[in-house]
């Protein structure tokens, strides 16, 4: 626990399933103000905000696109409204869909770049202004993923989305590191949210997946959350413009274990 959060804002977006609900039920343990962004499963919100409140936090809903500028910026003022600040802003709405790239339409490229790129880009762009205009020293976190290193056929929109959240991270931390605004990434690898329901339903895609990953197993979406109240903490003070990779291991090239190679 990092008794630094408490009474602290957090934005989450797209935090009504996966890894957004448990880092939303995560900053609620630390007692933060919890803003949960959600998309769809809005049967969901409910119960997350029940349970930070059980746990002692805060939490309020905002529905919104985070494609959409108007939607962030509701987003914010919704935060700002309830809880007077924003102290850690969370980008973690994402999408994927498997499409072979010479048969991918603009349709399908724009709609995964719009959720996971621009949506990033405006989160970051909004939470800056915010801590600027308020002089918090605040925390962005984005999550990437793995392929923002693996390259990822039939996934070209995605890996191309996450590679470029690598580079803004990098580039926003080291333009606003004056300001004292830390901007980190979090990679994580395969994770059990909805994002995988179908294909780790099928045990042979499962094992297949398992496979990739020295740690052994699949990981679960409290071992991301940890990994962002740890970037949101104090303890991480010296940490900028990085990624964390939360993977199992999975980016170290798993074929070359027991000497191959
Ligand atoms: P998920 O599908 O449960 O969560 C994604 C969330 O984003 C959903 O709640 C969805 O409603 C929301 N969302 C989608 N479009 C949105 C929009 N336009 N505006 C606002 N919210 C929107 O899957 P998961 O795994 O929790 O994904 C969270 C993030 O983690 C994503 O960025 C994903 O790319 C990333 N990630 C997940 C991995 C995994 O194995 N689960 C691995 C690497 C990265």
């Amino acid at each position: 626990m990092y008794t630094e959060l408490e009474g602290k804002t957090v934005i989450i977006t797209g935090a009504s399933t996966g890894l957004g609900k448990a880092m939303a039920l995560r900053f609620g343990q630390e007692k933060a103000n919890v803003v949960i962004n959600y998309h769809s499963k809005e049967e969901n919100v409910k119960e997350i905000i029940q349970e930070i409140a059980q746990n002692g936090g805060r939490a309020i809903s905002q529905k919104g696109d985070v494609s959409k500028e108007e939607d962030i910026k509701a987003l914010i003022q919704s935060a700002h409204e309830s809880f007077g600040s924003v102290d850690i802003w969370v980008n973690n709405a994402g999408i994927e869909n498997e499409v072979p790239s010479e048969k991918m339409t603009l349709e399908n490229w724009k709609e995964v770049i719009d959720v996971n790129l621009t949506g990033t880009f405006l989160g970051c762009r909004e939470a800056i202004n915010y801590m600027l205009d308020h002089k918090i020293k605040g925390k962005i976190i984005n999550i990437s993923s793995v392929h923002e290193q693996i390259p990822w056929p039939h996934f070209v929109h995605y890996a191309t989305s996450k590679g470029g959240v690598k580079l803004m991270t990098e580039t926003l931390a080291l333009e606003f590191a004056p300001k004292g605004i830390r901007i980190n990434n979090i990679a994580p690898g395969a994770i059990e949210t909805p994002i995988n329901a179908v294909k780790f339903a099928d045990p042979e895609s499962r094992a297949a997946v398992q496979d990739l990953i020295p740690i052994g197993y699949i990981g679960k979406p409290e071992e991301i959350a940890s990994v962002a109240a740890w970037l949101a903490s104090n303890e991480s003070s010296y940490v900028t413009g990085t990624t964390i990779f939360a993977d199992g291991g999975m980016t170290k090239y798993p074929s070359f274990q027991g000497g191959n190679g």
